[in-house]
């Protein structure tokens, strides 16, 4: 949708609660075009160059049983279900739904879809043997490779099909969420899933990671060649079912937000090469500054320091569209994240008996999720450069990974990944 088009939506919303106000009750939009929808067909899938949604959940699952007519079903069924529930339809009933019984809550009942849009990948197990699609395997499709730093749970790691909800209202997200689950019996298990939200800056603008920063400054822009080049598999190499396609990289990275929030600001901007407040590199004077590696300070070093994550991943093209998620100390007890208090320093003045808050048990981060047609020159080149030397790898830990090859869109009346000829 277009700022105008978000604008004019806002303006609405805004006269339909005023309207809402008077008559005593809020009044649903009615009609189709007053609804804020993400178009679900097309020659890509939604939710990927769409500009992120305010809320997101990631749901992955394992296909029940190594039968292609299961999964065929299961893609089928959560196309159906999505394609509903973007354009602002009621959830359809599943085949064989009893007299009486509906897969329609009412949850969702009035709201506006919200901009909802669900996008699915295939992981690489999907064509080992077990479907007899190992042909067909998108050509970058295999199990990331191990990297130094990471601190993995299996429980927050794989999976077969993945389904990225995103919508402004997250009681779309959970309604979309909670309908897709319901098509699971005897089709898939659920594995993991995982809850983001990305508040932006009114007008537009780049989002802020945990940590404060502007994160997605040097993305390529959606609609741009630069980001049809990085994002969208359309290598002779690949299959032809999956042109069209992309691959997404899943990392859940806990950051360490109350040890980096004792870092002085200047230690900050060190790290990331980067100024928190405007987004600017270092040498610079705003957020779409280019970048000058070689730039150097009034003290004759460099501006952007050897060990800077921008310096480390400078110009390796990916479209990172992550979300922020903050889990509180709910999962502290099921992560690899809870450690003994490492050695650190305090503010000058700090009580020698303070207690430690809980800090290090705090599950907040990112949920990395970057768009590439070319992983291995991209991800897995950047997650290397970035092994063992980011300034950054202090403060963040990986405790979570999946990686999906994302079919391309969907025709009307098509399941996803059609292509594939299940
Ligand atoms: C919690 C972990 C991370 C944080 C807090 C973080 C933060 C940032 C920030 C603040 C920027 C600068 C603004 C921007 O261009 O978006 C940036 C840039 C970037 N990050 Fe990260 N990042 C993280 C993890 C990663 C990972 C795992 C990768 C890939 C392996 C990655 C790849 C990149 C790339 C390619 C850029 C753009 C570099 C350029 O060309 O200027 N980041 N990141």
């Amino acid at each position: 949708m277009s700022r105008r088009g978000l604008f004019g939506s806002a303006l609405m919303a805004a006269g339909a609660a005023t309207a809402g106000v008077v008559a005593g009750r809020l009044t649903a939009p009615e009609q189709a075009d007053d609804r804020r929808t993400e178009p679900f067909h097309g020659p890509h899938q939604a939710g990927i160059a769409t500009i992120a949604q305010a809320h997101a959940i990631f749901l992955s699952c394992d296909v029940a049983k190594p039968d292609r007519g299961v999964l065929r079903e299961l893609l089928a069924g959560w196309t159906e279900t999505a394609a509903a529930l973007t354009a602002g339809h009621r959830v359809p009933d599943s085949p064989g739904t009893a007299a009486g019984f509906s897969n329609h809550t009412d949850f969702a009942s009035d709201l506006d879809p919200a901009r909802l849009t669900v996008t699915f990948g295939l992981g690489p197990a999907v064509f080992d043997d077990r479907f007899g699609l190992a042909d067909r395997r998108p050509q970058h499709l295999q199990p990331l490779p191990g990297f130094p730093d990471d601190a993995l749970n299996s429980a927050w790691t794989g999976g077969d099909v993945l389904a990225q909800i995103c919508a402004d209202d997250p009681q779309i997200v959970s309604h979309a969420f909670r309908a897709l689950r319901a098509r699971l019996p005897g089709l898939g298990r659920m594995r993991w899933t995982q809850h983001g939200f990305l508040g932006r800056p009114a007008g537009g603008g780049t989002p802020r990671n945990m940590f404060g920063h502007k994160d997605g400054t040097a993305n390529a822009r959606p609609g741009t060649r630069e980001f049809d080049d990085t994002v969208w598999a359309t290598a002779d190499t690949e299959p032809e079912w999956f042109r069209g396609g992309t691959y997404l990289v899943f990392r859940k990275i806990r950051m360490k937000t109350a040890d980096w929030d004792m870092l002085p600001l200047a230690e900050q901007n060190r790290i990331i090469g980067r100024r928190r407040g405007d987004g600017a590199p270092l040498h610079g004077s705003d957020e779409f500054d280019p970048v000058d590696l070689e730039a150097r300070g009034p003290d004759g070093e460099l501006a952007i320091a050897p060990a800077a994550h921008i310096r480390l991943v400078n110009g390796i093209p990916m479209f990172r569209r992550g979300y922020n998620y903050d889990y509180g100390t709910l999962l502290a007890t099921a992560t690899a994240a809870t450690e003994e208090v490492a050695p650190h320093d305090h503010p000058a003045g700090t009580d020698p008996n303070h207690t430690h808050g809980g800090h290090n048990s705090l599950d907040a981060g990112l949920l990395f999720a970057a768009y590439m047609n070319n992983p291995p020159e991209q991800f897995i080149r950047a997650q290397h450069a970035m092994a063992g030397t980011d300034l950054l790898n202090g403060v963040i830990q990986h405790t979570g990974s999946a990686f999906f090859a994302m079919p391309p869109g969907m025709k009307e009346g098509e399941p996803v990944a059609a292509g594939l000829g299940l």
